[in-house]
C-alpha cells in the first residue's frame, strides 16, 4: 500500500565562509542536525557573483573514510590530487569521489573564474563509507552535465536530474557503495511529484530556489527538510518556480569517528589518519599549476 512520508524537522541552513573564504550555506552539521547517516556534510556553495580575481577555493587538504560529491550549478572548478588526477568540473557537472584510503587534493576556481569572475554555485556534499569499504583505493566517477539524464513528467511539469538511483523510470549513472538517491529536481507551478522513497532509506530535501510543499508543511528557499521514515513513497508541491535536491540513502548504521577531513569508526583510526596525513602517506600534490 503507498504510503506518503510526511517531514520530521525543517531547518534553515545558515550561512558561513569556508576554506579561503568561500560563501556556503551548510545544511549540516550543526548543533541542531548533527548527520543524516550516512550524509556527514551539506554545503550549498556560491550563489554569488565574483568579480575578476576575487573567486576563492579549498587549498591542498585531505580527506579518507568517506565520498565526496560536488555537483556545479555554475562557474567551474579546478581539481588536483595526490595520485596525479587532474581536471575541471563545469556548470552541470558531478564529481563523485571516494576518497577511501586517503588523498590530498584541492578544489579551487578555474583559471577562466579566476581571471573574468562570474557566478559560482554548486553543492558539495559528504557521503559516508561503510566501514568495510572505508580504506579501499581512492577512485572517481566524473560526470559531464550531458551524462546526466534527465527524466521529465507526462505534463512535463516536473523535470528530474538522476545524478545517482532513479527517478520516473529513469536511472541515473553514478555507482554507489550503498543505495543512494541524489536527484536534481525542477518544478513549475502546479506541479506534483511523487517518489517512491522506502521507509528504510533516510532522506531529506534541500530548496535552493522557491519553495516546495511536502505533506501540507513548505520547506522555504534555504531550508533543509528531513524526511520521516514512516511511510514509502513521498510527494512534492509546487506553487511557483522551484529547484531543489533529494538526497536519499540507506543509513550505514555504524559508529561515527570524524574530525575536520576524516571520518572512521574509532578515535584510534582517527588518530592514525592524522598520523598517515603527517608523514606523508596522503601523498602530496604535484600536478603543475
Ligand atoms: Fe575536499
Amino acid at each position: 500500500m503507498d504510503s506518503k512520508r510526511t517531514l520530521s524537522r525543517i531547518l534553515e541552513a545558515p550561512q558561513a565562509m569556508e576554506g579561503e573564504g568561500v560563501p556556503i550555506r551548510r545544511a549540516f552539521p550543526s548543533h541542531e542536525f548533527g548527520l543524516l547517516d550516512p550524509f556527514l556534510l551539506f554545503d550549498h556553495f556560491g550563489g554569488v557573483t565574483l568579480k575578476p580575481g576575487e573567486a576563492k577555493g579549498f587549498p591542498d587538504h585531505p580527506h579518507r573514510g568517506f565520498e565526496t560529491v560536488t555537483y556545479m550549478l555554475a562557474g567551474e572548478f579546478e581539481h588536483r590530487d595526490s595520485f596525479g588526477h587532474h581536471g575541471i568540473l563545469k556548470a552541470g557537472d558531478v564529481q563523485w569521489m571516494t576518497a577511501g584510503s586517503g588523498l590530498v587534493h584541492s578544489e579551487t576556481p578555474a583559471k577562466s573564474m579566476l581571471e573574468n569572475g562570474g557566478l559560482l554555485e554548486g553543492f558539495q556534499i559528504w557521503v559516508n563509507l561503510p566501514a568495510r569499504d572505508k580504506m579501499k583505493a581512492p577512485h572517481y566517477q566524473e560526470l559531464s552535465g550531458a551524462n546526466i539524464p534527465t527524466a521529465r513528467s507526462e505534463d512535463g511539469l516536473a523535470a528530474v536530474k538522476v545524478i545517482a538511483g532513479s527517478a520516473l523510470g529513469v536511472k541515473g549513472a553514478v555507482e554507489t557503495h550503498i543505495p543512494i538517491e541524489y536527484l536534481h529536481v525542477r518544478l513549475q507551478p502546479g506541479a506534483v511529484f511523487t517518489q517512491a522513497l522506502p521507509a528504510n532509506l533516510n532522506a531529506m530535501v534541500y530548496v535552493f530556489q522557491g519553495s516546495v510543499s511536502v505533506a501540507g508543511r513548505n520547506v522555504p528557499q534555504y531550508h533543509v527538510g528531513e524526511i520521516a521514515t514512516n511511510g514509502n513513497s513521498v510527494t512534492f508541491e509546487a506553487a511557483e518556480p522551484t529547484d531543489f535536491l533529494l538526497l536519499a540513502a540507506q543509513p550505514i548504521k555504524e559508529p561515527v569517528a570524524r574530525y575536520g577531513p576524516f571520518v572512521m569508526n574509532t578515535a584510534a583510526e582517527l588518530q592514525q589518519a592524522f598520523e598517515d596525513y603527517r608523514e606523508g602517506k596522503m601523498g602530496s600534490i604535484t600536478v603543475p599549476r
